[in-house]
């Protein structure tokens, strides 16, 4: 049986103040004990949203790594080593708007993926489909395209200690989910992909739904087979709305 999980991707949002309050708020609710609850603010605030939950059961990731794994001279960049040094214990990889608006490759986030891997962070890979190729019946081709252009190289294995999140591109912000029957069919895909290589491990394997969750529609898109939580955005930046969601799993 697969644990329910719910990670909050905060995206470029919050100031310190604001970051603090959040917190305050995500401490009292009610969080069900048998969900995973994830929060993944922006760097910046790592060390403070880690302070502040530290004693908790609420975990805490990154939304980006360095696709090198240590360090060295590259300005900017933020590496898995120093990520889990700091206390977190997720990534994400490969999010949309990281592909679209960033330009990483499928290489890219097979990089980074590998990257937090080998340091010890459990990535959170990060899959879905445009629009058009939804419209052109393409979306499973996609998906598959962009998991197994990770499997290929790190190998099954690796997907032991990873969250594969799908993300229709279309949905994400948009407001406009997708129906438990499409989140459902595309799950079911992505697991049998995954299953192609070791039963096992996919059968193990932890699929978030992400897109325009809010706590009205998490409830029928969490009770789908393979739907084990979901990954959320604009919801997850007000704590009570973000709890019903937890509460939802
Ligand atoms: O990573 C989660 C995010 O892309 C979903 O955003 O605002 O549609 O819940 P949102």
């Amino acid at each position: 049986m697969r644990r329910k999980m719910v990670a909050g991707n905060w995206k470029m949002n919050g100031t310190r103040t604001s970051v603090a309050e959040l917190i305050g708020s995500l401490r009292v609710e009610e969080l069900p004990s048998d969900v995973d609850v994830v929060v993944l603010p922006s760097s910046i605030h790592l060390a403070q949203v880690l302070s502040d939950l530290q004693g908790g059961t609420i975990a805490v990731g990154a939304q980006d790594c360095s696709t090198e794994p240590g360090f060295g001279a590259f300005t900017g960049e933020e590496s898995a080593t120093q990520l889990r040094d700091l206390g977190c214990a997720w990534v994400l990889v490969g999010h949309s708007e990281r592909r679209s608006l960033f330009a990483e490759s499928d290489q890219v986030v097979c990089r980074k993926f590998s990257s937090a891997q080998v340091n010890g962070l459990k990535p959170i890979l990060c899959v879905g489909e445009t629009l058009e190729e939804r419209q052109l019946g393409k979306t499973l081709d996609a998906v598959s395209q962009q998991l197994n252009s990770v499997l290929d190289v790190v190998g099954v294995d690796a997907f032991e200690s990873a969250v594969v999140a799908y993300e229709p591109v279309w949905a994400i912000g948009s407001g406009l989910t997708a129906t438990p029957g499409q989140a459902q069919e595309v799950h079911a895909a992505i697991r049998a992909v995954v299953a192609q290589r070791n039963p096992r491990i996919a059968g193990g394997l932890r699929i978030l739904y992400g897109g325009s969750v809010k706590s009205e529609n998490a409830v029928e898109l969490f009770a789908q087979a393979d739907v084990d939580g979901g990954l959320i955005g604009g919801a997850s930046l007000k704590a009570n709305e973000f709890g019903a969601i937890c509460r939802a799993a």
